[in-house]
């Protein structure tokens, strides 16, 4: 009886999703003869029991595909929306893994996803999961795949507001992706020769990014490229979140109050007014004109980069092989050329944020790069 698998895709989209869901699919058809489907959605998708097979026609060209076949959601297995509530439907999911008979379950996503993963594991599920994000932010893994492709995107980006600030006079703030962690900030910034990177790791202050674009317009390089991660916030900004700390971070409510909570959150780090009074407060500081560019959903649009297919490829055919081995709890996270086994305990509630004293923080500042401190 060939083993049946189950995949899903959860959290944000992300460039090389298909590339890894074709990796896995095809190893476990093709080397192990086992049969393959895949719930829509992410973990809605399996609350629900939405399915589609995963056979060989199915898989056939989607290397290059942006997106995800399989559609996803940021939907959690123990507070899924149902009828405008939040409700644990981990017993429905667990029912419908052993409905569909199957052997093993693999997650393809971020922190969350690693999370519920985890949780699913706890109800005696086997599972295994991938590292992706274009955020990076996935701990005890080189790289998440997804990175290296809204890398390049941003990175043109900045290479392309070059024309128009140096034409103008201008400063251009390009507001990147990247709410808790300044990865992706941090390398289009180095990347494309941006003159200030602003990071959520390093509050800044505003001054300091007005004075460095003052020298550099005293200089004779009147324009300026800020790279600002929609997560970065003022020393100003960390101070009051230091005061409210606590109340923010008590829940004195019940669910749908932390929902709302976390939604107002999440919409408040990635509004545009961050960066857009960023740009305003340089402008009067500085006395140069000011444009903001937000680059949004660009970033995880489009076809995954060759790095990230490769990336994305082989440790789905890892995961494939470890499926065969029995190997589950665990995250598949690339090292060097190879890959590495994590325990999914050891990942869950973590996120890799650029340390301080990071390599590429010190080559960017070997180049005047300023971040604002
Ligand atoms: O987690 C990846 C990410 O693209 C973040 O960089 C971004 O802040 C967030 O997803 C946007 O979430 P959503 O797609 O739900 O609007």
């Amino acid at each position: 009886m060939s083993k049946m698998i189950g995949i899903l895709t959860s959290g944000g989209d992300s460039p090389g999703l298909n590339a890894a869901i074709r990796g896995v699919g095809k190893a476990l058809l093709g080397r192990y003869g086992m049969k393959v489907i895949g719930f829509r959605d992410g973990f809605r998708g399996m609350m629900e029991n939405r399915t589609q097979l995963l056979d060989s026609a199915a898989l056939s060209g989607i290397l290059t595909l942006g997106g995800t076949i399989l559609g996803t959601s940021r939907d959690k297995p123990y507070a899924m929306p149902v009828a405008g509530k939040l409700m644990d439907m981990t017993d429905v999911i667990v029912e419908n893994y052993r409905r569909s008979h199957l052997d093993a379950l693999v997650c393809l996503g971020g922190g969350g996803t690693q999370k519920n993963a985890y949780h699913l594991m706890k109800q005696g599920l086997n599972v295994i999961t991938l590292p992706k994000t274009i955020d990076n932010d996935v701990v005890m893994t080189d790289v998440s795949f997804g990175y290296d492709t809204a890398l390049g995107i941003a990175t043109e980006a900045v290479d392309r507001l070059h024309s128009t600030a140096h034409s103008h006079h201008r400063i251009l703030v390009l507001e990147l992706m990247g709410n808790k962690a300044g990865w992706l900030a941090l390398g289009a910034g180095i990347a494309g020769g941006a003159d200030v990177i602003l990071i959520p790791e390093i509050p800044y202050d505003v001054k300091q990014v007005a004075a460095a674009i003052m020298r550099r317009s005293h200089s004779g390089q009147g324009f300026s490229i800020v790279a600002v991660a929609e997560g970065a916030f003022s020393r100003e900004d960390a101070a009051k979140r230091a005061e409210g700390g606590n109340d923010k971070g008590k829940d004195k409510g019940g669910k749908k109050k932390e929902q709302k909570q976390q939604a107002q959150e999440r919409v408040a780090d990635s509004k545009p007014g961050n960066s857009l009074h960023l740009a305003q407060q340089l402008e009067e500081l500085t006395g140069l004109e000011s444009r903001l560019t937000i680059l949004g959903y660009l970033q995880r649009g489009g076809t995954p980069s060759a790095g990230d297919r490769l990336l994305a490829t082989r440790l789905g055919t890892a995961c494939a092989d470890l499926i065969n081995k029995g190997e589950f709890g665990v995250m598949v996270a690339a090292r060097g050329d190879g890959f590495k086994l994590v325990p999914l305990k050891d990942v869950v509630g973590k996120r890799k944020t650029v340390p301080l004293d990071h390599d590429w923080i010190k080559s960017a500042r070997s180049v005047h790069t300023c971040f604002g401190d």
